[in-house]
């Protein structure tokens, strides 16, 4: 890959290519995609249409179809993600040449650039026909950050040795199905259905289709200008509506040495969006009031600038600052202000690509710790999208003899499991059942990130209205599918699967999920806790009302206390954290050997396409236990182990940890993350290197065909986790700030903004010396709490200490 990789502060603004490779162009689309949490675009070439090099997607957040496939001889429905029409498709030729394709021509320089700050994708290619004639193409686009309906694409062509006619072809193309996925390929891919096309006086182009399940209207309109050496140009203009494509072409007669710009600027709506009459018309309305390309860009430049405000972030190596930014980057084009307006969760792969379908899983947790003490409305969409499936939920438990709610692994537009009956084997080419579904602890996960909102946020409104609901449905899922054992007076937790989806099974068994999962019970016995807790904080009268409507009796709070003191936690012999129940009895594996022989190919695959189980080994998919001492503290997890009568000390943490990070194969990229913020206080090298390794999996790693279907955000918000979380030890609890900070040697400096209830704050730390200051503009003081000193940070203020000798310097 011919990836850039020297950086100093300002290149670490930019991704850069400096060839263009075909047979990375996938991972580049994703990789550069642009987007406003509104749409995304895949940075696919402006003139392409899908073929096995380019897959140019548009993807609204949240607009999902279901469609039936035939799989395994079996009927199954699956909703994902839609491909929408692409408004990109620009095309041109010279004079008896072919149309320009990058494919077809010579080229004779490349340059790609994302910049990271402004939001924009730039590409310069040199170039020459088969002709001989020579062109400089230089391209400029954007998906509005300011006007989230949206994009502008520039294209400027100059003629370095040639005159001639030019044609240009400029369209929106309808003609798209979902082909993303080469996994997905045996199921059915027509999401839309042609609805109307037209053109516009005295410019445009609109089309408009639906989703042929969900009957989602989605308009799209765009405007073409063309400009010779700055001028607009009165050229002929031809129309061409079919079906499910319109397309305009534009004819002038081109000069040697003039520079011709062509500005592309597209609206998007659909029939979800908010105060529009008719989404067709809306499109149209919109392109006609658009300003040129240059104001457009430059309302977007100015509203990617105050995002960055926000967001600002600092770190030595800076070529982690490269990766960070990057990081930062995707979260807001999937979520930003603009998702605070229609209903979506966050998707595991963006709406960059059709990896598992734009399905909601449980990484939202990453991505909420960096919203929401920043944008906190953001993060409380997020929570809403949630809360809006709590019916569903409940019916779901119902529907499997529980009580409360239970929340599907996967979801999208409804809140129905949509974790897909098969997966398919592409080593056996077999289609196996997929019982990940039962990962019930993405229950714990939803409560988590409604509490960790609201101690951040201190948004009691939202807790009396939606959050307590949410967490008290859910403890009383944990209530009802625990089984007590008499023999040991305890509860437990059975058939499950943990994060680690390898095991879903024990051995020779038919009967799905394992037991006792460790993760599982304890964030269960957490969930409880936290109940509990919440219906404490909450004022008496919203707090009588929410127990009268959900007919909550002091009984059943009680029944939450005991089940909370009398789990069954899994413990080896030598007092390590199991998996599960019967991990420590299964065979030993041998991932070096693995991945001596196999690379990284999948562990489960390789072995059922040798006849073999995974169920029967010891090696996990991803971190499971070290969740635990991911999103908890040292502290916490042993206060709940022992209110549940179990010892546990620092001791058993770090061989518990050490003990399943060798047995983890991280196929997910959330693993090296997880453990990354397990061992932080333990072993901050270690932690340092699956950090370090886990910042570059997205830019870097070639072997990777994976974010061809989408970036993982997960693992990108992931690393933000840890430098706030665990390398800064930042926590937000009763309106103050903690900080507890542990940065690995390698880590030089590490700077942050927060957004701290309306008040901003800078905390710096290098080496020993660590920094807070108040913006001048604050309105309030802020409580900071550093190794037990208590500071009232008042407005335009700062306090630094050095950690070595906790001295308070000003
Ligand atoms: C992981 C899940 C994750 C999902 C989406 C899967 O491979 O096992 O933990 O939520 O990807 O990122």
């Amino acid at each position: 890959m011919s990836y850039s990789n020297t950086c100093d502060l300002e290149s670490a603004w930019t991704i850069s290519f400096e060839d263009y490779e075909p047979e990375e162009e996938g991972h580049r689309e994703s990789l550069c995609a642009l987007g406003n949490g509104y749409f995304v675009t895949r940075a696919a070439a402006f003139e392409a249409t899908a073929d096995c090099i380019h897959y140019p997607g548009t993807y609204r957040a949240g607009i999902y179809n279901r469609l039936v496939s035939h799989i395994e001889g079996e009927d199954v429905d699956d909703e994902s993600i839609v491909n929408l029409p692409n408004w990109l498709l620009l095309t041109f030729r010279i004079e008896g040449g072919d149309w320009f394709s990058i494919d077809n021509v010579e080229i004779l320089s490349y340059h790609q650039k994302l910049h990271l700050r402004h939001g924009v994708l730039q590409r310069e290619i040199q170039f020459r026909d088969s002709l001989g004639r020579q062109t400089l193409l230089r391209e400029q686009r954007f998906v509005s950050m300011a006007l989230p309906h949206l994009a502008g694409l520039n294209v400027e062509l100059i003629a370095e040795n040639w005159s001639g006619n030019l044609e240009i072809h400029s369209a929106i193309d309808g003609r798209v199905i979902n082909n993303n996925v080469d996994r997905q390929k045996e199921y059915s891919k027509q999401h839309l259905e042609p609805l109307e096309t037209g053109t516009l006086e005295p410019e445009g182009i609109w089309l408009k289709m639906r989703t042929c399940q969900s009957h989602i209207n989605i308009a799209l309109a765009a405007r073409t200008r063309v400009f010779v050496n700055g001028n607009a140009t009165d050229s002929v203009r031809v129309y061409d509506c079919e079906e499910a494509q319109v397309v305009e072409r534009i004819h002038l007669s081109v000069k040697r040495g003039s520079a011709i710009a062509i500005e592309k600027i597209a609206a998007l709506y659909t029939s979800h969006d908010y105060a529009i009459g008719e989404s067709g018309e809306a499109a149209q309305q919109a392109i006609q009031d658009a300003p040129s390309f240059v104001s457009l860009l430059d309302a977007h430049k100015r509203a990617w600038a105050l995002l960055w405000m926000r967001c600002e972030i600092d770190i030595a190596p800076v070529e982690y600052l490269r990766a960070i930014r990057l990081h930062i980057f995707h979260i807001l084009q999937t979520v930003s202000p603009h998702t605070t307006d229609i209903d979506v969760g966050v998707s595991a792969r963006g709406w960059h690509g059709e990896n598992y379908r734009g399905h909601i899983f449980w990484d939202e947790t990453f991505v909420l710790s960096f919203l929401a003490p920043r944008f906190p409305t953001v993060a409380r969409s997020i929570l809403l999208y949630r809360y809006r499936r709590l019916n569903f939920s409940r019916h779901l438990a119902r529907q499997h003899g529980y009580s409360g709610a239970m929340f599907p692994w996967r979801s999208a537009s409804t809140g129905r499991e949509e974790t897909p009956r098969f997966q398919f084997n592409p080593l056996s080419e077999h289609w196996i059942r997929d019982k990940t579904c039962l990962q019930h602890h993405i229950n714990a996960i939803i409560a988590f990130n409604v509490w960790k909102y609201y101690t951040v946020t201190n948004d009691i409104t939202f807790l009396c209205d939606y959050g307590a609901e949410l967490i008290i449905e859910i403890a009383r899922f944990w209530a009802s599918i625990v089984t007590y054992n008499p023999k040991c007076d305890r509860y437990e937790i059975l058939s499950v699967v943990g994060s680690d989806e390898y095991h879903t099974a024990y051995p020779n068994t038919e009967i799905p999920g394992i037991d006792n999962n460790t993760y599982t019970n304890v964030m269960a016995s957490w969930t409880l806790c936290c109940a509990r807790e919440v219906l404490n904080i909450l004022p008496p009268s919203p707090c009588a009302e929410l127990c009268y409507r959900l007919k909550l009796s002091q009984d059943e709070i009680e029944h939450w206390n005991v089940i909370s003191q009398k789990m069954h936690i899994d413990f080896h012999n030598d007092g390590i954290l199991s998996q599960y129940e019967g991990f420590e009895n299964l065979s030993e594996f041998d991932l070096q050997q693995f991945h001596e022989q196999h690379g990284s190919q999948r562990v489960d695959w390789v072995l059922e396409a040798e006849g073999d189980d995974i169920n029967r080994y010891q090696v996990t998919k991803q971190a499971d236990v070290a969740m635990l001492f991911f999103l908890l503290t040292e502290k916490e997890v042993t206060v709940l182990l022992e209110r549940q009568g179990y010892q546990f000390n620092r001791k058993q943490m770090q061989r518990t940890i050490e003990y399943h990070l060798q047995r983890t194969a991280h196929q997910s990229t959330l693993s090296r993350i997880v453990y990354a913020g397990a061992l932080a206080t333990l072993d901050s090298d270690k932690s340092w290197q699956l950090f370090a390794k886990a910042c570059f999996t997205e830019i870097s790693d070639k072997d990777s065909k994976e974010t061809i279907g989408g970036i993982h955000l997960g693992m990108m918000a992931g690393t933000l986790y840890i430098l706030h979380y665990h390398y800064l030890g930042l926590r937000i609890q009763n309106g103050s700030i903690y900080l507890d900070p542990s940065l690995p040697t390698h880590l030089k400096r590490l700077s942050i903004s927060l957004h701290h209830r309306s008040n901003d704050l800078q905390i710096e730390m290098i080496d020993n010396h660590l920094s807070i200051s108040a913006a001048s503009a604050n309105t309030e003081s802020v409580k900071v709490t550093c190794q037990g000193q208590t500071m009232d940070l008042q407005p335009d203020t700062s306090v630094a200490i050095n950690l070595a000798h906790t001295k308070l310097l000003a």
